[in-house]
């Protein structure tokens, strides 16, 4: 798998130290064997509850956050084995773009400065450079004039276009984006959307979405991985996943969307209680205290991510009995 894929990871594994007393130590698992791909020209979505691992995943396939276990291939090549030059080209080839856009942008750097910043570290002359502002500021619909303004001055998704622009500027074949309209009002959210659809023609992008919203990443993404608590439960083609899911969390969650009818029950008969502790993950099927399908065996194996369709996998042991 590894060979082909522009990015792929297998078996990833992520821990985080959350408290230590004197004689004890605590870790949560934020990511537990997690195994994806993106191809060259994808839209892959990402979604799941809160806390699930996504964004952990995003910086972590973005080269910004190391794992404790599993591999992370660009290319065909292990990110740790990159040389300094690969890394640094991977590092400029695979962007990231935030939630809150604002965070990210220097609060005392004029924004021209800021989007141009990446063109300057890759050694762009300066005429060129202010072509290329002119150009990347167009694309992403600000208004030229506006470059000498500094963060403050602008919109929320103003400062999400700026942040892309930034993104753009580094010439990028790989563009991750965490939440990239979750803060945003829902007209605003749909101009973003729009721009990174034409940013991903335009640039000839290859897209990882992370989005709570099921609805943008239908609309955007080729496939979807849906995730809880640090594993992948369902990944396939967007349009299968909506029209015949095959996991009892991916259909609650389907049934949650406003609008969206499921074909068996509500949202609420379909996830019971609470979001369980990241601290103490079920055994098992780790979804089990909350599935109305839940049977033994769901207490006590873990189900295997299995392939149903052509690049349709889901981890439930009654997938074929439930989905047919
Ligand atoms: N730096 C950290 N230190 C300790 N725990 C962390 C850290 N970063 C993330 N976590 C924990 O790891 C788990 C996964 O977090 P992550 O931020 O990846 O989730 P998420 O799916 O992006 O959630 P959200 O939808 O709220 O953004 C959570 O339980 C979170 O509390
Ligand atoms: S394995 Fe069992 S508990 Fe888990 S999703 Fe499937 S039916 Fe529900
Ligand atoms: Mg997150």
């Amino acid at each position: 798998m590894s060979n082909t894929h522009l990015l792929s990871a297998v078996d990833l594994h992520k821990k985080f130290k959350v408290s230590s007393q004197r004689h004890s130590t605590r870790f949560l698992t934020a990511l537990d064997q997690v195994s994806l791909h993106l191809s060259a020209g994808e839209t892959l979505g990402i979604a799941g509850e809160s806390g699930c691992g996504k964004s952990t995943l995003a910086k972590i396939m973005a080269g910004l956050l190391t794992q404790n276990g599993g591999n992370v291939f660009y290319k065909g090549t292990l990110l740790s084995q990159l040389e300094q030059k690969d890394r640094i080209n991977f590092r400029r080839k695979t962007q990231m773009i935030f939630q809150d856009p604002f965070s990210s942008l220097n609060p005392r750097m004029r924004v021209g400065d800021s989007i141009k910043e990446p063109l300057k570290i890759a050694g762009v002359s300066v005429p060129l450079q202010r072509v290329e502002l002119e150009r990347i500021m167009a694309a992403v619909g600000l208004p030229g004039d506006t470059a000498n303004r500094f963060p403050d001055e602008f919109s929320g998704g103003q400062r999400q276009r700026i942040g892309i622009a930034r993104a753009l500027a580094a010439s990028p074949e790989i563009l991750i984006a965490d939440e990239p309209v979750s803060s945003l009002d829902i007209s605003i959210q749909a101009q973003i959307i729009n721009i990174l659809l034409q940013m991903k023609i335009d640039f000839k992008l290859s897209m990882m979405i992370v989005s709570h919203n099921l609805l943008i990443l239908r609309h955007i993404c080729d496939r979807v991985i849906i995730m809880y608590l640090g594993i992948i439960v369902e990944c396939g083609p967007a349009s299968e996943l909506f029209q015949r899911c095959r996991h009892p969390y991916t259909e609650a969650l389907i049934a949650a969307i406003p609008g969206f009818h499921s074909l068996s029950a509500s949202k609420d008969e379909l996830l019971r209680d609470d979001l369980p502790s990241a601290l103490s993950i079920p055994p098992g099927c780790r979804f089990h205290p909350r599935c109305r399908h839940a049977v033994d065996i769901c207490r006590h194996e873990v189900p295997k991510l299995v392939e149903h369709a052509t690049g349709h996998t889901a981890a439930c042991h009654l997938s074929d009995s439930l989905y047919g």
